[in-house]
């Protein structure tokens, strides 16, 4: 069984644009290395005022990881969505999406009720997930036809 826990935050890094690429570039990279020395993957939803992370793994290392992420000073008032075990991994790769809303994925956003901003307190762990999906599987295409073109 794979453990998997799904929570919200409040975005609190300051400044503009800019400011928010450096700090996803930062996450990005730390949680590169961090999740695969643990065994950690998920998928991280993220706009200019929410964070919601879906993470799966052993059961101690995602209740670690999010014990760490909860601290980190980016974000605020971490929220605890759902916790469930599930048979395997629902997300192999550790990804995130969300904040470059193309048209491509502005649809995806709409067709799971999302027309607007992001409002993950009155969000049920199902639609994260489901959207999160999604978007997982849009990147993958995305991916495999970049491969092909190049
Ligand atoms: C929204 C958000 C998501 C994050 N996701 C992860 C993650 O999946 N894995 C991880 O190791 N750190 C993640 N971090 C970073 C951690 O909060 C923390 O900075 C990092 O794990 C510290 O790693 P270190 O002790 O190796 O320096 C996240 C931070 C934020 C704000």
């Amino acid at each position: 069984m794979i453990h998997q826990l799904v929570y919200y935050s409040r975005n609190t890094v300051p400044g503009g644009d800019r400011a928010m690429l450096t700090n996803m570039r930062e996450i990005l990279s730390i949680s590169q290395r961090n999740n695969s020395r643990d065994g950690i993957t998920g998928f991280l939803i993220f706009d200019k005022t929410w964070f919601v992370q879906i993470l799966e793994g052993e059961r101690a290392r995602v209740a670690g990881t999010y014990d760490r992420i909860a601290r980190d000073p980016r974000h605020a008032a971490a929220t605890i969505v759902n916790v469930r075990d599930v048979p395997g991994r629902l997300f192999p790769n550790w990804t995130m999406g969300g904040a470059m809303r193309t048209p491509e994925v502005q649809e995806i956003y709409l067709q799971h009720g999302f027309g607007g901003p992001l409002d993950p307190t009155h969000l049920k762990s199902d639609q994260v997930v489901g959207l999160a999906l999604d978007l997982q599987a849009f990147e993958a295409g995305r991916r495999h036809g970049l491969k092909l073109a190049g």
